[in-house]
């Protein structure tokens, strides 16, 4: 295995989890490979721009009879080192304006971002008061843990809680702080979570370190980007290294389980890679990936190679829009392992998924795909996801992206 000899500072076991620092300069600086929406997968035509044939496609694309929009569960929203206590950010999930803050306790807490007063932004301009957020335009001030507003600074008398009606509050979203990012829980009936997120202890225990994340936007149904854990038969079609060296050749044999009780809404694809040499099987290169997915948006990656050591990339996509999905993956790796390895690994994994995109990008949804039997696992995909969705599930509606619940 390729281990560092030193413990440095910045990588050692129980360090705190800093998962935004820079790209460059330093070879231990964390790996940051940010895309916007039209830098990957599409094809300017006739010497036109990216950002145009990227418009042409979305607004031409037919998008076939697509599920619901909004899967229930949980979703990424921010990671948790750009959110300092006392900060607050303005962040679009689901179709929704949603101020993200941090208390003085150190909580990060979820609130619609409209104040029910006249309708300023509290995440534009807004401060954080305690564990409240205060509205920039006449200072009323709404708590973090329950959305209710505890004091209008300029009314007569009642301005402090509880004087202030109930009535008087902003939606607050049910969030948590796990493996570094701030998740917010979604259900189109207002539901309470039914899982939780979670934790990887060899993060939070400092024995996996961080190195480094990429940002990808997609313009693409949710279901679209899990339901490649169940199609097998694209791995050794798309994800192949190319025709320039035709002497090496990546094998995939890949299976795909969805859990039991009380884990229904967790699925486990496993994935074996070995490298073919010359027409020979080198096992020097064999990877053993377990993708573990848990709800429609959160997946972690584990891997474990015999050179190379373990690690995981943790797969977060969030939906921005109907069809605007935005993925996360941050790599997290054996601190002794030399910072290289899991940047290049990451790197790689975005070579390969950038493949993806170009295909999600363009694509139509097919509700009744023809298959062979080689495919059924895309079907039992389908079904397992399903779950995900319920009556009151948002779909796509000309003309209105947002839903009510
Ligand atoms: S709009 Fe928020 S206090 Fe008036
Ligand atoms: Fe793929």
């Amino acid at each position: 295995m390729l281990r560092l000899g030193l413990r440095s500072s910045a990588s050692s076991p129980g360090s705190s989890f800093t998962p935004c620092g820079g790209s460059t300069g330093c070879s231990s600086a964390p790996l940051v490979l940010l895309r916007a929406l039209e830098d990957v997968g599409y094809v300017p035509e006739d010497g036109r721009s990216k950002a145009r044939a990227a418009n042409e496609v979305r607004r031409r694309r037919k998008i076939g009879d697509l599920p619901p929009v909004y899967p229930n569960g949980w979703y990424r929203v921010l990671d948790t080192c750009v959110l300092k206590r006392g900060q607050v950010r303005n962040v679009t999930v689901l179709g929704e304006q949603v101020a993200v803050f941090r208390g003085q306790d150190g909580k990060a807490y979820v609130l619609d971002a409209y104040c029910p007063h006249l309708g300023a932004n509290l995440a534009v301009g807004g401060r954080v008061v305690g564990n409240c957020i205060e509205c920039p335009f006449h200072g009323w001030q709404f708590a973090g843990n329950d959305g209710k507003c505890v004091k209008i600074p300029y009314a007569e008398k009642g301005f402090i809680c509880p004087s202030v009606p109930d009535f008087v509050k902003v939606r607050r979203w049910p969030s948590c702080e796990v493996n570094g990012h701030i998740m917010v829980w979604f259900h189109c009936d207002g539901e309470d979570p039914q899982w939780t997120v979670p934790e990887k202890r060899a993060i939070t225990q400092g024995e996996w370190v961080y190195r480094g994340r990429s940002e990808h936007f997609i313009n693409a149904h949710i279901q679209e980007i899990p339901e490649n854990a169940g199609d097998f038969s694209h791995l050794n079609h798309l994800h192949t290294p190319g025709i320039i060296f035709k002497f090496l050749q990546h094998e995939w044999k890949a299976s795909w389980e969805p859990q039991s009780e009380p884990n229904t809404h967790c699925a486990k694809m496993f994935l074996n890679h070995s490298l073919i040499l010359f027409g020979h099987r080198c096992s020097l290169g064999d990877i053993h990936v377990v993708a573990s997915q848990v709800g429609p948006g959160l997946v972690f990656l584990d891997f474990e190679q015999i050179l190379i050591g373990r690690g995981t990339i943790i797969q977060c996509v969030t939906p921005v829009e109907p069809l605007l999905q935005c993925v996360t993956h941050t790599i997290f790796y054996q601190w002794n392992v030399l910072p290289l390895i899991p940047k290049i690994i990451l790197a790689g994994e975005s070579v390969q998924f950038e493949r993806d995109v170009m295909i999600w990008n363009n694509k139509k949804y097919v509700s009744k795909p023809l298959i062979v039997k080689e495919d059924s696992t895309i079907q039992r995909h389908r079904r397992w996801f399903s779950q995900f969705y319920s009556e009151n599930s948002p779909r796509l509606q000309y003309q209105r992206d947002t839903f009510d619940f």
